[in-house]
């Protein structure tokens, strides 16, 4: 089944409304920056790259009326637009990425008509979106050669077509695996406390035939204990210059289990997730979430005592020493990182 998570269909961003799956296959539309902002943080639209093409539909979305002819009101509208649709999350690389190829590209046709540079901000998020169907697809076909015939991946999060645009880092991994004739089976961990793990990445394994099995967080050491977990790939939002990666909370859980039981831990993301300002992990902003989060079940029944304090840490930092390999759209990138993400990304 093919499913696309984001699309440019009718002046509008069309995209996949993630809070309403498994229940249902809904699609929104959204023509205005708001709405879009709004999406980002209630997470109808999540995961590192999809948030890079959604950020840069949102900044045409956000100065698509504006009226005027001089470029130094565009400027100024363009930079409060970038400002506001960065304000969204704070943790994924490719969000603030997006927006930064969308005024780049502004900026580099400052003299041409402000009409001209609207469509070339549009013309810009719809090649980010291209651009990542084809490196999903690259890191799918590096990450593949890591796959045996018959193992058993263990993920988390949903690092999948749903935080992509078709087609996935970690599970794009797995799809080209399976694709190349492997059997690979998946273990996916709920991933509390919103659940991208049940609702997304076992929704979507299984909507293209993986051998998906369901596991509740606190079940992969036993797993692994039990020799039934052959490797780990989870997905990143943002990768430091030393390697150090930022993902879903919980992957660093995951990453010391797997030094333990002596496992490999893969991460999976593009060049775009690499910050290369940030030295280490620990320059990279977490984004800490509403407490109903953690309190309620997908914010609706109440799982503990009104009022109790919660701490709602979105994501972790794993070290690059837990890290056994990154794969990436340029290659398989492996220590020393500080090196070798260099050499390979060629920056
Ligand atoms: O809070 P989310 O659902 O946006 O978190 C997403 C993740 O942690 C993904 O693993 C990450 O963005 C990589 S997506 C290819």
């Amino acid at each position: 089944m093919y499913i696309r998570t984001i699309d440019w269909k009718d002046n509008k961003v069309r995209m996949i409304d993630q809070t309403k799956l498994p229940q249902k296959l809904v699609y929104i539309n959204i023509d205005r920056l708001r709405d879009l902002w709004w999406a980002i943080k209630i997470m109808q639209v999540r995961g590192a790259p999809a948030l890079g093409a959604a950020a840069a539909f949102g900044v045409y979305l956000g100065v698509k009326d504006y009226s005027g002819n001089d470029w130094l009101g565009f400027q100024r509208k363009l930079k409060q637009v970038a400002r506001y649709a960065a304000s969204a999350r704070p943790t994924a690389r490719n969000l603030f990425w997006g927006i930064e190829r969308a005024c780049a590209v502004a900026l580099k046709n400052n003299k041409q008509p402000i009409f001209k540079i609207k469509q070339l901000i549009l013309a810009e998020a719809k090649t980010i979106m291209r651009e990542d169907m084809s490196s999903c697809r690259k890191i799918g076909f590096y990450g593949a050669k890591l796959l045996k015939h018959n193992n058993t991946v263990l993920t988390i999060c949903n690092a999948g077509i749903l935080a992509t645009i078709d087609y996935g880092t970690a599970l794009g991994v797995i799809y080209a695996a399976c694709a190349q004739g492997k059997k690979i089976k998946v273990f996916s961990c709920e991933t509390r406390p919103l659940l991208q793990g049940s609702r997304l990445s076992a929704w979507e394994l299984y909507k293209q035939g993986v051998d998906v099995t369901m596991i509740a967080d606190n079940t992969a050491s036993s797993l692994m204990a039990e020799k039934k977990v052959d490797l780990v790939i989870a997905g990143a939002d943002r990768i430091a210059a030393n390697g150090d990666s930022a993902n879903k909370i919980g992957t660093l859980n995951l990453a010391i289990l797997c030094k333990y039981h002596k496992i490999p831990f893969y991460i999976a993301a593009p060049k775009s997730t690499f910050d290369f300002k940030i030295n280490s992990g620990s320059g990279i902003k977490i984004e800490m979430r509403n407490a109903q989060e953690v309190t309620k079940i997908l914010l609706k029944k109440n799982t503990a005592p009104p009022g109790v304090k919660v701490l709602n840490t979105a994501f972790d930092v794993t070290a690059h020493q837990l890290i056994s390999a990154i794969i990436t759209d340029k290659g398989i990138i492996r220590p020393p990182y500080i090196k070798n993400i260099r050499r390979i990304l060629g920056e």
